[in-house]
């Protein structure tokens, strides 16, 4: 209610802009302890990849790339908060402006890049943070390590976020970081696993900790590349999948100016395309394999859909964007409502 008030003058800033000057909003209110008086989502809760999840709506990626927002994001209700993308040296990212809102749309291009303040920061803001629930640790490889080197970056950033992450995702499908998706394909994907199961393996009999590992996809693949995708994740056990990252096709935005900016697509025009992989892909994984899904849930109707597709959890980004920070809460209680109606 309140945000359909403010939005309007959000929506007149430079989207970038507009992004911290909310964040940095809702931490000031959070350190007044003001959020804490946000009425929680109901109960649903589920457990996947051996993690309890208190309800299956996350914040996605790049929403908090540096962790600076995680307890006053948790106020908002969340069943869990993904962090990152982080790197292991701090990068500027593209140049600006490199963030824009098709609102007509509800959707989103970005070519941010990767801009982050580097995986030691994630570090401390990680050890200093008060939430308790589940956190996801995104992580990529910075814009000049060459993609033959990239298992390097993966497993320096993995070592150290490790003790603090409740389970860790390998973004290999961000369109903004040059052949970062090549990761997703063939040997570099293999090995890329290999080495990160192997880490897994070795954090679990230093710690006794399972640090479930995540691999988040591009929507943009072919039936053929899907299939090898799938098969390589059940080979490697890999524990989860996001299904999916924003998408390069432009589709159902044509008509829109900002439709020729380069970067990712995200919101509902993403969609249907993504409901579409996680169909597929829950076919390829029989089951053996959670699926978390990512893409244009603007609505409680989107986020059923993506369950009925297969999907075990949600994530939430351009959603968030057009409806506001209490929309957590209801998208909750809708899906409570019908799952109790189904
Ligand atoms: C501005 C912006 C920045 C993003 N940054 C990242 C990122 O750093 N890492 C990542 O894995 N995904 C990133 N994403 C993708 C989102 O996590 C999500 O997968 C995608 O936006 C689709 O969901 P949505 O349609 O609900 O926005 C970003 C998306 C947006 C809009």
């Amino acid at each position: 209610m309140c945000y359909r008030l403010i939005r309007p003058l959000f929506f007149q800033l430079d989207s970038e802009r507009a992004h911290y000057l909310a964040l940095n909003g809702l931490n000031f209110l959070s350190a007044l302890r003001l959020t804490r008086l946000i009425p929680s989502p109901p109960s649903l809760p589920r457990t996947v990849m051996g993690l309890h999840f208190p309800n299956p709506i996350g914040l996605a990626a790049g929403f908090d790339k540096n962790g600076d927002y995680i307890d006053a994001l948790s106020d908002l209700g969340f069943g869990f908060i993904e962090v990152g993308t982080i790197t292991p040296k701090a990068q500027e990212g593209n140049p600006r402006p490199r963030l824009f809102r098709l609102a007509p749309a509800e959707a989103i291009i970005n070519r941010l890049g990767f801009n982050n303040k580097g995986v030691d920061y994630l570090v401390e803001r990680l050890r200093k943070k008060h939430f308790q629930g589940i956190l996801g640790v995104n992580l990529g490889k910075n814009r000049d390590t060459p993609i033959e080197n990239a298992a390097e970056d993966y497993i320096h950033s993995f070592r150290l976020v490790a003790p603090y992450a409740s389970y860790i995702t390998i973004n290999i499908s961000s369109p903004n970081t040059p052949a970062l998706r090549n990761l997703q394909h063939g040997d570099l994907l293999r090995d890329l696993l290999r080495f990160l199961k192997k880490e897994q393996a070795q954090f679990f009999e230093s710690s006794k900790k399972y640090l479930p590992l995540v691999v988040k996809i591009a929507p943009d693949l072919t039936a053929e590349e899907l299939k090898v995708i799938a098969e390589s994740l059940l080979f490697e056990k890999i524990d989860g999948v996001i299904a999916t990252n924003t998408t390069l096709s432009r589709d159902d935005v044509k008509d829109l100016a900002e439709a020729k900016e380069p970067g990712g697509l995200s919101g509902k025009p993403l969609c249907a395309l993504s409901t579409e992989v996680i169909r597929k892909l829950h076919q390829l994984l029989q089951g053996q394999i959670p699926i978390i899904a990512s893409g244009g849930i603007v609505s409680a109707e989107a986020a059923q859909e993506k369950l009925r597709a297969g999907a075990s959890l949600v994530q939430v980004y351009s959603g968030l964007i057009y409806q506001g920070p209490g929309w957590v809460r209801q998208l909750g209680l809708q899906l409570k409502a019908n799952s109790v109606s189904t």
